[in-house]
C-alpha cells in the first residue's frame, strides 16, 4: 500500500475524527450512540464521577489520551498488559502476524504452540480449549462441569466476579444460606435457581451448605485471589476447606484465575497454594492485551467437549492468531524475564509510597493492600477485609476523591474504588519514583 492509499484507508475508517475535540465532546457524542456512552460499565466513570477520558494511544506504562496529555497508567486494560502498552517484542510479533492471517476458522499451528506451552508450564492444564473472553471461558467450564458430574447446583462467593453468563450475575439472596438473587436485570429466575452463594471466609457457612447440598453441587467456582470487589486476599485455610469439601463430596474445583493467572506467577495462584483445581479459566494477560479466554483442566474432563464429547461449545474467532501469538510472546518474555518478583517488589514500593502521602492529607489512615503486581487503597481497617461487607464505610467516595486528584496530575487508577491497580513490567523504579512524586506535588496542592 503506498502512503496515499494509507490515508485513504485511515480517512475511511474515520480514526482521526477526534482531532481538537475534548472528551466531553465525545462523551457526549458517545452517549448518543452508545449505552452510557461506553462499551462496558466501569469505563464510564460512574463510580467516581466526572467525564470519561478518551484516551487515543499508549505506550509502555504511559496512556496519552486525544487531547495530548499523559497519564502514567496503573489500571492497564484491567489486567492483560503485564508487559506493559505495546511491549516493543510483542507489537513486532502483532506486525508479522497481520501479514500472516487475521483469522482462519480453521485448524493451524498458533494456537497448537499456546496449548503445549501452557499445557507444559502448568500440570494441571492437561488439556486446554481457547475462547474469547473471560466470561466464556467460566460458562464454558461449568458446563463441562455440570456434564462429567450429572449435577446442577453450582456454588459460589459473594464479592467474587465471574463475567457476566445468567446463571453467575447473583449475590447472596436474603434468605437461607446460600440462596441467591439476580445481580442485574433481565434474568430469569429460572437461570439462577441452581447457583449457590456463600460469604467468603466462612468455612462454618460451607460446611453446613455442603451437609446438605454437597451432592448436588457439580462444581464449586471460586476467585482464588478475589480481586473483583478490592483485593479481597483469603486465608489458604479458607480455599483449602473448599477443596477438602469438595473433594468428599465429588464436587468439582474450578478456580478462576482470569485475573490471577500468570499475574502471581506462572502457575498463578493454584501454584502459590499448591493446589490443583480440576478446571481452571484464564482471561486477561493470556491474550497478550487481545481477546482471549481459555478453560482448561483434566483430560477427561476436556475431552467431554465438542467435538470428542457431548458438551457443545464453539467460537467463530476462537484461537484468532493475533490473541494466540501475542499470548505466547507475552508468557514467554514474562517467564524468560522473571517479572515476577520485581513487580512484587515495585507494587510494594509504589502503593506503600502513595499510603504515606495520602496519610498526610486524611485525618482517615489509608492502607495498601498487596498481592504480586496488583494494589488496592482503601482506609485501613483493625482486621484484614476478607469478606464485602467488611469493606471499610465511604470507601467508594474517599476513593473517588483520590481517583481525580490523581486523574488531573497525570496518574491514571483504574476509575472504581472496588477495582484493583496493576503494574507492569513497563513500570520501571523510575516511573513508581515518578508516580510517587506526582503524587507528592498533587496532594501538596489540594
Ligand atoms: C476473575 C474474572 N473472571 C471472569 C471475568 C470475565 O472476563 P471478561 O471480562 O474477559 O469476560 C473477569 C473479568 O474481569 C474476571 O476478573
Amino acid at each position: 500500500m503506498n502512503g496515499i492509499d494509507r490515508d485513504t484507508a485511515r480517512e475511511k475508517a474515520g480514526s482521526n475524527f477526534w482531532k481538537g475535540k475534548t472528551s466531553q465532546e465525545l462523551f457526549e457524542r458517545s452517549k448518543r450512540v452508545a449505552p452510557g456512552g461506553v462499551h462496558s460499565p466501569v469505563r464510564s466513570f460512574r463510580s467516581v464521577g466526572g467525564t470519561p477520558v478518551f484516551f487515543a494511544s499508549a505506550e509502555g506504562a504511559t496512556l496519552t489520551d486525544i487531547e495530548g496529555k499523559k497519564y502514567i497508567d496503573y489500571c492497564l486494560s484491567f489486567g492483560p498488559l503485564i508487559l506493559g502498552h505495546r511491549d516493543p517484542e510483542i507489537e513486532e510479533v502483532v506486525r508479522e502476524t497481520a501479514g500472516i492471517a487475521w483469522s482462519f476458522g480453521a485448524a493451524e499451528p498458533y494456537s497448537l504452540e499456546l496449548a503445549e506451552w501452557i499445557t507444559q508450564e502448568i500440570p494441571w492444564a492437561e488439556k486446554v480449549r481457547f475462547v474469547n473472553s473471560g466470561t466464556e471461558a467460566v460458562m464454558s467450564a461449568l458446563r463441562v462441569a455440570r456434564a462429567a458430574t450429572g449435577r446442577e447446583k453450582i456454588l459460589k462467593f459473594d464479592g467474587c466476579y465471574h463475567g457476566h453468563s445468567d446463571a453467575l450475575l447473583v449475590k447472596a439472596g436474603s434468605g437461607l444460606a446460600g440462596e441467591s438473587s439476580s445481580d442485574s436485570a433481565g434474568i430469569s429466575a429460572h437461570s439462577i435457581a441452581n447457583t449457590l452463594v456463600l460469604p467468603l471466609d466462612d468455612e462454618n457457612a460451607l460446611q453446613r451448605l455442603f451437609e446438605t447440598e454437597g451432592k448436588n453441587i457439580a462444581a464449586v467456582i471460586i476467585e482464588p485471589l478475589p480481586a473483583n470487589y478490592g483485593l479481597l486476599i483469603q486465608r489458604n485455610e479458607f480455599i483449602f476447606k473448599i477443596v477438602e469439601l469438595a473433594r468428599k463430596n465429588g464436587t468439582l474445583v474450578v478456580f478462576d484465575e482470569v485475573i490471577s493467572g500468570f499475574r502471581t506467577g506462572l502457575r498463578g495462584m493454584s501454584g502459590l497454594l499448591g493446589v490443583a483445581p480440576d478446571l481452571v479459566t484464564y482471561g486477561k494477560i493470556i491474550g497478550g492485551g487481545f481477546p482471549v479466554g481459555c478453560y482448561a483442566g483434566k483430560k477427561e474432563l476436556l475431552d467431554l467437549v465438542a467435538p470428542s464429547g457431548p458438551v457443545y461449545q464453539a467460537g467463530t474467532l476462537s484461537g484468532s492468531p493475533f490473541g494466540m501469538r501475542a499470548g505466547l510472546a507475552t508468557l514467554q518474555k514474562a517467564k524468560r524475564e522473571s517479572v515476577y518478583e520485581v513487580l512484587e517488589k515495585r507494587t510494594k514500593v509504589l502503593s506503600e509510597g502513595l499510603v504515606e502521602l495520602l496519610n498526610t492529607k486524611s485525618d482517615r489512615p489509608w492502607e495498601a493492600v498487596t498481592h504480586s503486581s496488583l494494589f488496592w487503597l482503601r482506609a485501613k481497617t483493625l482486621s484484614p477485609v476478607r469478606r464485602i461487607e467488611t469493606i471499610p464505610e465511604g470507601h467508594k467516595e474517599a476513593f473517588a476523591k483520590v481517583f481525580h486528584v490523581f486523574l488531573n496530575n497525570g496518574i491514571y487508577l483504574a476509575p472504581s474504588g472496588y477495582e484493583v491497580g496493576f503494574l507492569s513490567w513497563a513500570h520501571t523504579d523510575e516511573t513508581v519514583a515518578e508516580t510517587l512524586s506526582i503524587a507528592e506535588k498533587a496532594l501538596k496542592s489540594v
